[in-house]
């Protein structure tokens, strides 16, 4: 029987191509999105996908959205925001989210949760499966949220019958998700990652910008792919559980100044050691920043269960989704 759907956080960066799959998908009779700002589906040119204002913070207006749903879906989140104002929307607002899921009796519920949940460790083993236990950082609150996230829903979802798909995307990008650019961008302008090598270079003529490479691969995942993923949880495919999402193959640093028209300089030393000194003076910056850490450490997940458990079959490696975001960045206006 063909599914609806109840999303909160549809007009994302990850809402959006999940919401242009499943008007798509004809598992799926209708879907219903929340989010706080106006949005407008039918401008898209959807006909099954419908809108609401709401705030996960209001148990009656989640009582609402999942009124009638076979699957919730949560990206709400925030990403961006001091530890103490993050705090409440993603801790409590999703706590709101998982016991009203549970309380409505929905079949299924899908959450977005992150690379970030198994934390930044020097001890990590150097491919993350999903077996090893999500104990966050909490140097970083992002990571530490995600974590502590994990495992309330653990707890919330105890003993009811609602199966739970728990996806851990790494960097999510692609033409429509550009985060990625734009906090390197940001970061470039408000701060300064190595002042001093920034000091030596900037005696150059007409320098660009400069990205310190301490030679960390980084992990990517197309907005479509990550879309795949969750549209097989909402379908059921595969038994619930936790699944890494990763495209094949990895970006650098350097990769990624090129593909946006910057340059890079290797950095010496142990990535780790000089990783974490980076990732503070970013987070100065913008403390909430994923990829400051991911910059950091390497941190690489093998998303072999979801291919093999969820039938994932990822259209775009590491070095396309770059090139497609770089383009994208581009054309928008994000690197001038
Ligand atoms: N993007 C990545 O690289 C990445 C990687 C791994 C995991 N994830 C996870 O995937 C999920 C979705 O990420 P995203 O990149 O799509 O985030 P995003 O682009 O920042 O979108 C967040 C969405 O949540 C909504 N929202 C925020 N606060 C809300 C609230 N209090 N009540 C209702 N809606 C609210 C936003 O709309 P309004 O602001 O209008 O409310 C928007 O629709 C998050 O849990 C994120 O941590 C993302």
């Amino acid at each position: 029987m063909p599914l609806t759907v109840a999303v909160t956080g549809p007009t994302g960066e990850i809402g959006l191509p999940l919401m242009e799959a499943l008007e798509r998908d004809p598992g799926v009779e209708s879907v219903l999105g929340m989010a706080r700002r106006p949005f407008e589906p039918a401008a898209a040119g959807w006909e099954k996908v419908f809108y609401r204002r709401g705030d996960i913070l209001d148990r009656g207006s989640l009582a609402a959205l999942f009124d009638g749903a076979d699957v919730v879906v949560h990206l709400a989140f925030a990403i961006f925001g001091s530890r103490e104002q993050t705090r409440r929307v993603n801790l409590q607002g999703s706590r709101n989210v998982f016991e009203a899921a549970v309380a409505a009796g929905v079949k299924r519920l899908v959450y977005a949760s992150s690379v970030a949940a198994y934390g930044f460790h020097a001890g990590n083993p150097p491919l993350l499966t999903e077996g090893v236990p999500a104990r966050g950082s909490e140097s970083l609150y992002y990571s530490a949220q995600k974590a502590e996230l994990e495992s309330a829903l653990s707890e919330i979802v105890a003993g009811s019958e609602v199966d739970v798909y728990v996806v851990r995307p790494c960097v999510v990008a692609g033409p429509r998700a550009t985060m990625l650019v734009q906090q390197v961008v940001k970061s470039a302008r408000f701060g300064d990652p190595l002042p001093a090598l920034r000091r030596g270079l900037g005696r150059l003529p007409l320098v660009r910008p400069v990205l310190p490479d301490a030679g960390v691969p980084i992990q990517l995942v197309h907005h479509d792919d990550v879309a795949r993923a969750l549209g097989a949880a909402i379908a059921g495919v595969g038994p619930p559980g936790a699944y890494n999402l990763a495209g094949k193959g990895e970006v650098s640093v350097a990769e990624i100044a090129a593909a946006i028209g910057w340059r890079s300089v290797r950095v010496p030393g142990p990535a780790v050691g000089l990783g974490a000194g980076l990732a503070k003076r970013l987070s100065f910056v913008s403390p909430q920043l994923e990829w400051a850490a991911a910059f950091a450490t390497p941190v690489l997940m093998d998303a072999g269960k979801a291919r093999r458990e969820l039938g994932w079959d990822p259209h775009f490696d590491a070095p396309e989704t770059l090139l497609q975001t770089a383009i994208s960045a581009r054309e928008t206006g994000l690197l001038d």
